[in-house]
Formats: C-alpha cells, structure tokens, sequence
C-alpha cells in the first residue's frame, strides 16, 4: 500500500510540470485529490489494513496530499504568471511614445504673450485688493474725452490719431482711460480698480507702432493720496512684473486727466542702463503715464475732489511684453503666425 502511494506521488511529480492551464490544473487536482481521485482510492483500502500500518499509511498519505496541495498551488502561480507575461507581450505597450499633439499633426493650444502678461498683471493687482473693470471699445466722445478733460482743440482728438465712427460721435477707444470715468460711474470712494485693454490709435506701423495695442488702467481713490504712495505703488507693481528690483525715474509728462502728470521710466532690464538696442541706448525704457487725478476728472465722476483724491496711471502691456520675452518687434504679437505664438507655449 505504501508502496503504491510512492508511486502515486511518483507518478503526480512527474506529470505536474506538463500541466498548463488553470482548467487543466482543476482537472489534474481531481484525477489525484477529489473524491473518485487516486488518493481517495488508495485510502479506501486502509481498512484491510493492521492498526500500526493504518497509521503509517495515514500519515504519509495526509504529508503526500499536503505536498501536492503545495506542488497545485505553485504550479497553479507559474501557470498565471505565464498567462500575464504572455498577455503583456500580445498587447505590448511602447511607453517611451510621448504622445505629442504634434506628432498627430495638431498644434498645442497655449496662451498667447500678451495674455499671459496681462493675466500676471492682474494676478498681481488682485493681491493688493484692486478690482478688475472692462470697458467698451467702441467708447463715445463723453467718456473717452470730455469728461478726462481733454478739451476740443486737444491734439489726442485730431482726426489722424483717432478712428472714428461716421456718427462723429463713437470712436475706438484710444487709451484705457475710459474706464476711470467708466469705473466712477459705478463706484463710491475710496476704491481702487485696474482696467485692461485693446485700445486703438491711427498710427503709422512700426517696428514699435501697432494701431491696436494693449493697456492696462488703474486708479486709486482715497483720502490724502500723495505722489510718493504712486511711486512706492508703481515701483512695487513693477518689480512683483520683472521679479527683480527695478529703479525707476519719473519725468514730468502732460495728460490733461492728471495734475500733476508724468511719464515713468524703468531701468532697461537687458543691458543694466549701459544702453542697448532695445532701449535705444537710452538706458531706460517708457513704462507708463500716471499722476494724480485732476479735479475736474474726479468731479466728472460725481466726486468731491475737496474730500478725496488718488492717482491713476495707464501702462502700455505690449512694451512690458516685449521686454519680459525679449521679442523685438511688436508686430509678431498681432502676427498671428503660429510659429510666433508656439514659442511662447511654455509659459
Ligand atoms: N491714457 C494715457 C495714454 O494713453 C496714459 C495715462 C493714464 C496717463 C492715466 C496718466 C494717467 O498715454
């Protein structure tokens, strides 16, 4: 008898490697260990045995059924583990494919230079608590004019430098100032609110001249607001933009909305003041107009210019653009051209 069980064990070792499938496997366990398997039939026979060779037979056939419960089990793994691998290498991945659009023969969408610019700029206003305002493009005189106190006989409202409409009246927007007066009409003060913007000038094209650009408003309306509080706050707003120091340098400058008015200069990024192509060797490159709102502005706004008083400024975006890119001409902002734009998807 125990010498039959050898056998059995003999004969299941042997035939085991060969199995290779999990249905098989349920199979091969039942013809050894299921009911009617070769086990169970050679136990039937025990009772013919005497008590002493019962009990060596017993407790061989119950290690036997172990080690072939162990011997299924992994023999059953290596059988899952070669379905995987074989599975893998049917539907064989290549993960080193980038999937780029390109490949596909499609373009990544990205922002354009000057949204993200103004996107930074406003980001950088919302932290100091401005508010952001829109304003029109196609403004009347009253608001892009007359109640900025640009009088009629003011150069800014000659025929070349303005796009108006047949009406006499619409015109494209010139500057972003519109939305002081517009910004009034809805707010009380003290408040403080920037604008951003296409505005539009009739100009001859150049490497620096576009008839449609871009600008960014802003006003700031309190109580005892002094020409060093636009300084501090024009500087700051400057370097937060160019993530250094920046120095800058006030001119006086005329804007019939602000008194007094200046130009604001800062320090070329590029060549350190020494001067360079990009600043035309000057050392210092126009940053904005700005000063402190003219009484006759603030009372167009409903505003008692005796109680309150602010400063309000107005940045060309393309200008700032160009420097923080380094583009050199602010005709491929407007160009279109992809192979401009994609440059800039990064960022
Ligand atoms: N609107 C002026 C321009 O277009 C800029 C400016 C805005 C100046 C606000 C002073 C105050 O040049």
């Amino acid at each position: 008898m125990l010498q039959k069980l050898e056998e059995v064990k003999k004969e299941f070792d042997a035939s085991i490697d060969a199995v290779g499938s999990m249905p098989d496997m349920a199979q091969f366990k039942a013809d050894y260990l299921g009911k009617k398997g070769k086990l169970n039939a050679l136990m039937g026979g025990m009772r013919d045995l005497s008590d002493d060779d019962k009990k060596n037979f017993g407790a061989r056939a119950n290690e036997v059924k172990q080690e072939m419960l162990d011997a299924i089990d992994r023999r059953s793994q290596a059988i899952e583990i070669d379905a995987i691998n074989e599975k893998l290498a049917e539907n064989r991945m290549d993960i080193s494919w980038t999937n780029k659009i390109s490949d596909l023969g499609q373009q990544a969408a990205g922002l354009h230079p000057l949204t993200s610019v103004t996107r930074e700029l406003e980001d950088i206003f919302l932290s100091m608590g401005f508010d952001i305002l829109d304003g029109p493009h196609i403004e009347d005189e009253y608001h892009n004019f007359e109640a900025l106190n640009i009088p009629e006989s003011h150069p800014a409202r000659d025929m070349q430098d303005t796009f108006w409409f047949k009406d006499g009246e619409h015109l494209l927007r010139t500057h972003t100032s519109n939305i002081q007066i517009r910004g009034m009409e809805v707010k009380k003060p003290p408040f403080k609110f920037v604008g951003p913007g296409k505005v539009f000038r009739c100009e001859t094209l150049d490497a620096s001249h576009e008839a449609a650009f871009h600008q960014l408003e802003g006003m700031m309306v309190g109580e005892d607001i002094s020409v060093p509080h636009m300084i501090h706050f024009l500087r700051t707003l400057l370097s937060e933009i160019f993530k250094a120091e920046i120095k800058v340098r006030l001119r006086p400058g005329f804007f019939p909305f602000v008194e007094p008015g200046f130009e604001l200069d800062y320090e070329c990024m590029l060549c350190g003041g020494k001067g360079c192509s990009v600043c035309k060797q000057v050392g210092w490159v126009e940053a904005l107009g700005c000063g402190m709102v003219h009484p006759n502005v603030l009372r167009s706004g409903g505003i008692d210019p005796d109680k309150w008083n602010g400063f309000a400024f107005g940045m060309g975006i393309d200008r700032l653009t160009m420097m923080r890119y380094h583009i050199d001409d602010v005709r491929h902002l407007h160009s279109g051209n992809l192979q401009f734009s994609e440059q800039f998807r990064a960022y």
